[in-house]
């Protein structure tokens, strides 16, 4: 195995612990609505955005403790997205990380709560105690705040919802790509750095260039997937871009000049990494990661 396969394991594994450590416990009150946000946080996901908070912070010395709550933080931002992402108003699916949606088993109401009440614990992470300093600390707050809401996460949703059916340019589909997807793996990677004191904005402006094409380029990769792998390997339903008409890659370029186009991205964020050298080699392959997967 290589040592960025054991790498991805470990931190894997480490995010999942986290996680069930810092989430409500499953039998506090209400524990309906703690079981919810258990079910779909917990045991499932290829975890990239904790990954890259972790990598980014192998750049500098990182405070241990923001360190953890920032990787928890943007997981729990990023199930909240995913679970509102399926509910019936939005995608109406059924199936994600290889289970029964959240909508599904606890029902619309909890759904909403579960996602609720994720977006909430990750800033209630984020503003704990560390010992980094205060001015740095707000920094990560404000980063995550901006990246999932109207100008992040939440506008790329709303951008997604209210193009179904039209027919995206390519600069059109950018933006809206950016803000959905984008937003939040390019904040998970300025919280990785920011959690490190000793770098500096020159490694936040290098790494945000690196972190743009990354996220752009997942959700590319998201488009083709969706047309190319099928359900039992995505773990949530294949081919429904295109059953709800919704302007991709795919459909903007077809799939091998989509897939072309985000190796291009990968080349261009690997070009940013360059003055890191060995420091960056987790960064360079979640990158390659990224493109390269198969689901
Ligand atoms: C799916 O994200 C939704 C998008 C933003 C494209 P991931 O492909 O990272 O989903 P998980 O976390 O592995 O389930
Ligand atoms: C979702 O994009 C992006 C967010 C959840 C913010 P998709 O709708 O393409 O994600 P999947 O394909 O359902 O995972
Ligand atoms: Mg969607
Ligand atoms: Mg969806
Ligand atoms: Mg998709």
């Amino acid at each position: 195995m290589s040592h960025f396969h054991d790498w991805q394991t470990q931190t894997r594994a480490r995010t999942e612990q986290l996680l069930a450590r810092l989430l409500p416990a499953a039998d506090s009150e209400p524990a309906l609505l703690h079981q919810a946000m258990r079910y779909s946080t917990l045991d499932g996901g290829k975890r990239l955005r904790p990954l890259l908070v972790a990598a980014a912070a192998e750049l500098g010395t990182p405070c241990p403790t923001a360190l953890e709550h920032a990787m928890a933080a943007v997981e729990c931002i990023h199930v909240y997205s995913l679970i509102h992402d399926d509910l019936p108003a939005m995608d109406n699916d059924e199936l994600r990380r290889g289970k029964p949606t959240c909508h599904v088993q606890y029902g619309e109401a909890f759904a909403l709560l579960a996602g609720d009440a994720l977006q909430t614990l990750a800033f209630d992470l984020l503003s704990r105690p560390t010992t980094l300093p205060a001015e740095r600390q707000i920094r990560l707050l404000n980063t995550l705040a901006h990246a999932s809401g109207s100008y992040g996460m939440a506008g790329g949703q709303a951008i997604d919802l209210a193009s179904v059916g039209q027919s995206l340019d390519a600069d059109a589909l950018a933006r809206m790509h950016s803000r959905k997807t984008g937003a939040l793996i390019d904040a998970a990677v300025q919280l990785g750095a920011l959690c490190c004191p000793d770098l500096h904005d020159s490694d936040l402006a290098n790494l945000h260039t690196y972190a743009r094409k990354i996220g752009l380029a997942f959700q590319v990769i998201d488009d083709v997937l969706d047309c190319e792998a099928d359900t039992a390997t995505l773990g949530k339903t294949a081919g429904k871009d295109s059953q709800a008409d919704k302007p991709t890659y795919v459909a903007l370029m077809g799939i091998a000049p989509a897939r072309q186009y985000a190796e291009q991205l990968l080349a261009e964020a690997l070009d940013a990494l360059t003055p890191y050298t060995s420091r960056a080699d987790h960064l360079l392959h979640l990158a390659e990661f990224s493109v390269r997967r198969g689901y």
